[in-house]
């Protein structure tokens, strides 16, 4: 049966070939960017795959909460399920470091977003759905000052910061929702795999990006990861490994929910 998985961040990089991948199954994808050119490229593109499943597009950055916030209604309004959502979607050095509200970029689109996307849309992710959640080899203690907005960080400082963040806050919602929601597993795909944000960042080619999207494939469609909520799999080992030692404190991983949900209720009161 064709599986419906909505990949954040299918535009390029390790999402844009995971999005092939789902398609050439053929599942249905829906696709997500911030830039209406590129999403109609892909979307032509992927629509020539031989046998390939159906896509649709949805614009959003995500660096904007009332966006993601409309994101997840456009999929609310044409589906009532969804069996997978990829949080994938993720910016490490960008010109425009701060958002609208002050935030850093990268607490916001690779911690914030996707924490808020998938609340969205837990009623279509039911408990047969799963979340997969982009995690990374570099992850730091996350400052809850930095998370806020109010301490500014080196880049790389702040892109470890926000994946750890993702990190704590995937296994806490698994926690908690056990058996009640879906199954939501943090995933490092690979370290420098060849994509846009590896070469900004590093100025090197980098690794093949199939690997990443081989492992976000299996983590979407096999037994394997359904059982998994909760966990973290790191794929440069190829394996489930205990996470940062903060992912499994459950004071800390409370704390930064908690601070994240204060972030996107004093965001959602100041748009009254
Ligand atoms: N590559 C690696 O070695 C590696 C290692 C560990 C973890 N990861 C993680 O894997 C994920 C994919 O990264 P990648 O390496 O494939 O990077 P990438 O090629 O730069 O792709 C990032 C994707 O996120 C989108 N994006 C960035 N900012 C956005 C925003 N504000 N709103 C909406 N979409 C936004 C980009 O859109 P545009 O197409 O418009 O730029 C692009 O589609 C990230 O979460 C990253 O942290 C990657």
């Amino acid at each position: 049966m064709p599986k419906t998985i909505l990949i954040t961040g299918s535009t390029d990089g390790i999402g844009l070939e995971t999005s092939r991948m789902l398609v050439s199954l053929g599942h249905r994808v829906l696709l997500h960017g911030r830039d209406q050119t590129k999403l109609d490229k892909v979307a032509e593109a992927l629509a020539a795959t031989p046998d390939g499943g159906q896509t649709e597009s949805y614009l959003a950055d995500l660096s904007r909460f009332s966006e993601v916030e409309e994101l997840a209604k456009a999929v609310t309004a044409k589906h009532d399920k969804l069996d997978v959502l990829i949080n994938n979607a993720g910016v490490y050095r960008t010109a425009e470091i701060i958002t609208e509200i002050g935030l850093d970029v990268r607490f916001a689109v690779n911690a914030i977003a996707p924490f808020l996307l998938t609340q969205r849309l837990l009623p279509l992710l039911g408990k047969s759905g799963r979340v997969i959640n982009l995690s990374s080899a570099a992850q730091s203690p996350v400052d809850p000052d930095a998370l806020t907005g109010k301490v500014r960080l080196s880049d790389g400082v702040a892109y470890a910061q926000s994946k750890l963040a993702i990190t704590m806050w995937s296994l806490s919602m698994a926690h908690s929702l056990k058996d009640d929601g879906p199954a939501i597993i943090a995933v490092n795909p690979g370290s420098m795999l060849g994509s846009k944000m590896v070469k900004e960042a590093y100025g090197v080619t980098g690794g093949d990006i199939r690997i990443g999207a081989e492992i976000l494939t299996r983590a979407a469609l096999s037994d394997e990861f359904a059982a998994a909520s909760g966990e973290y799999f790191d794929n440069d080992s190829g394996q489930f490994r205990p996470p940062h030692p903060d992912a499994l404190d459950s004071r800390k991983s409370g704390e930064i929910m908690h601070i994240i949900e204060t972030v996107l209720v004093n965001e959602s009161q100041s748009d009254i």
